[in-house]
């Protein structure tokens, strides 16, 4: 089998890059930036497959730059990145790799949750500077988790995996979609409410939905009204789910209490006023950051390629009518 010529737009883990050295003749950027419009639209003439980040915009541009390539294969579950139309359009496969970041994800979702919740970055950065001179009755008084109300807006797997979590704090589950779940309400116990409701009840809440155009701007000046003061709003989805402006001035007016956030609407750029709030954590993109999952995510952007090289159906190929058996 004739060997595939692959670029690959970033450094990812090294057993991935080692299983695809050996299949494929590959270019790995490795200057440890995101590649430039220009740079994009260079690296992939010629090549065979695609290995892509989220951070790269694959859109019909970079597609019809792309000529001759069969798949990009995403390393990410989200691909919002990619314009997938316009892949089957052109006849272009794209997969992702779903599953292994689903409890690493939940796992980030519940860390930013208790941070927020015990002042634990606030704490940590006065206790740096010196000022902690002796325990303190109202030093940095938080919001307990046990036996309170956790809101999960979008119950596919990450949600599931981090509303699951909820049961060893005894906290009541309340869950929106676009439909109930029989399986999320079997494990979680949780109730299918509207998301208004869910914004009412929920002391804290806990964003999972892929970004659609159905869900840009879910949460907004509206919906930071209905919340409670002493709320806590969590992201580790996307960024543009949460209107930036408005969480800014919902933090800065105490119309909700924190927010632990993952995710920004203008990534890597920060809503002027985030910066600079204390009741904010800011991660850098980090919800899918252990080895095991870093590299269980670069193995399967790997399989997809070798997949589709070896003419078969990549296993988690988002656009499978436009694959060809045998192809290659
Ligand atoms: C994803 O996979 O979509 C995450 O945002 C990064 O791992």
């Amino acid at each position: 089998m004739t060997r595939w010529n692959v670029y690959v737009t970033n450094e990812i883990p090294k057993p991935a890059l080692d299983m695809l050295a050996e299949y494929c003749d590959m270019e790995v950027n490795r200057t440890g930036q995101v590649l430039t419009k220009p740079e994009l639209l260079e690296k992939v003439k010629g090549r065979d497959a695609v290995l892509s980040l989220l951070t790269d915009p694959i859109n019909a541009e970079v597609m019809d730059a792309a000529k001759g390539v069969k798949i990009f294969a995403n390393y990410a579950v989200g691909y919002n990145n990619i314009e997938i139309p316009s892949a089957t359009e052109r006849g272009i496969m794209v997969s992702n790799t779903p599953g292994v970041l689903t409890d690493t994800t939940a796992e980030m979702a519940w860390a930013l949750l208790f941070s927020v919740a015990r002042r634990v970055v606030e704490s940590d950065k006065y206790t740096r500077k010196g000022k902690y001179k002796g325990w303190g009755p109202m030093l940095f008084l938080g919001q307990d988790v046990i036996h309170k109300t956790v809101g999960v807006i979008g119950a596919g797997r990450i949600g599931l995996s981090f509303a699951k979590r909820a049961k060893a704090f005894d906290m009541t589950v309340l869950y929106t979609d676009i439909a109930a779940n029989p399986q999320f309400e079997q494990e979680t116990g949780g109730e299918f409410v509207s998301l208004e409701r869910l914004l009412r009840e929920s002391d804290f809440v806990s964003i999972h939905t892929p970004l659609l155009p159905e869900t840009s701007h879910l949460i907004g000046e509206q919906e930071f009204k209905l919340m409670k003061k002493t709320a806590i709003l969590i992201n580790t989805s996307r960024g543009p789910v949460v209107d930036e402006l408005a969480l800014v001035k919902a933090l800065q007016s105490g119309e909700i209490w924190g927010a632990g956030l993952d995710v920004y609407e203008f990534e890597p750029e920060f809503t002027e006023g985030l910066m600079e709030l204390d009741n904010a954590i800011l991660c850098p993109h980090i919800a899918s950051a252990t080895i095991d999952t870093r590299t269980k995510m670069g193995t399967i952007a790997v399989s997809n390629i070798l997949a589709a090289m070896r003419g078969e159906l990549p296993p988690n190929c988002l656009n499978p009518e436009v694959y060809k058996p045998n192809s290659n």
